[in-house]
């Protein structure tokens, strides 16, 4: 039997609807996971939640202990995860307010604990990550995506930067050339480590900016409160029906 888990991004703390809440701390071998989790029902369906960012939102995209977090998802009997992120848009069609459902990435990031795979083997291990979110998993968002009447947006490439800082337009054209729609800084190691821990992975991109040199000079941090909340409406109407 599968459980879902949910990993909260920006302007997700918590899931306002599930009922039968209780908290757990989950301790791992890897340390704190950034919030204890959330255990509760949707539509009577049990669901595990995670804040990724803490549930105060304090912790930033690269200290984020991804290796507690995704072993402590795994603790909690998880099997599939849906990673919601807030991303900024490189391609026209992926406007702000938008969701979408991202195919593959590329991996900017650097110095972050991105392995389960490194201490104490018995043989060094490759994990295959052609396709780095799980097909089932994708397959299962897509649909409640239909169902609940929202625009498709697929096969979209995320890139990964670093942060927390924003891109210059430069990155953001190298990203571009590069072949990404996306751009966000929590995707990996995420995905990478779900793997690891054959977890069905897939991300929800919630789109809340242009990214940089897009549309004006600068980008503004209003207009990002404004649209992660457009989103997070979307994102409510696709978890109501993905859960049935
Ligand atoms: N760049 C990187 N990460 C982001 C952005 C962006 O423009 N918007 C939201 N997360």
């Amino acid at each position: 039997m599968s459980r879902l888990a949910v990993i909260g991004g920006t302007g997700l703390n918590k899931l306002v609807d599930l009922t039968d809440v209780y908290k757990r701390v989950i301790k791992t071998p890897y340390g704190e996971p950034s919030s204890p989790l959330t255990f509760g029902k949707l539509n009577g369906v049990d669901l595990v939640f995670m804040a990724r960012h803490g549930f105060g939102h304090t912790i930033p995209p690269h200290r984020i202990n991804y290796r507690a977090n995704m072993w402590a998802l795994r603790e909690a009997g998880a099997t599939d995860v849906l990673a919601i992120a807030a991303v900024g848009s490189i391609n026209r069609k992926m406007e702000p307010g938008a969701l979408v459902l991202p195919h593959q990435l590329i991996d900017y990031t650097w110095g972050r604990e991105s392995t389960y795979f490194e201490d104490d083997l018995e043989q060094v291990t490759h994990i295959d990550f052609t396709n780095p979110y799980s097909l089932k998993l994708r397959a299962e968002v897509r649909m409640a995506m239909v169902s609940a009447d929202l625009s498709l947006l697929e096969n979209a490439v995320y890139g990964c930067t670093q942060g927390p800082r924003l891109e210059t337009a430069a990155e953001i054209k190298r990203l571009e050339r590069d072949g990404c729609d996306l751009v966000g800084m929590t995707g990996m190691p995420e995905a990478a480590l779900a793997r690891e821990l054959e977890l069905d992975y897939a991300c929800c991109a919630i789109v809340v900016n242009w990214a940089a040199g897009l549309d004006g000079d600068q980008i503004s941090m209003s207009e990002i409160e404004r649209f992660a909340e457009k989103g997070m409406h979307q994102l409510d109407k696709l978890l109501k029906v993905f859960i049935k």
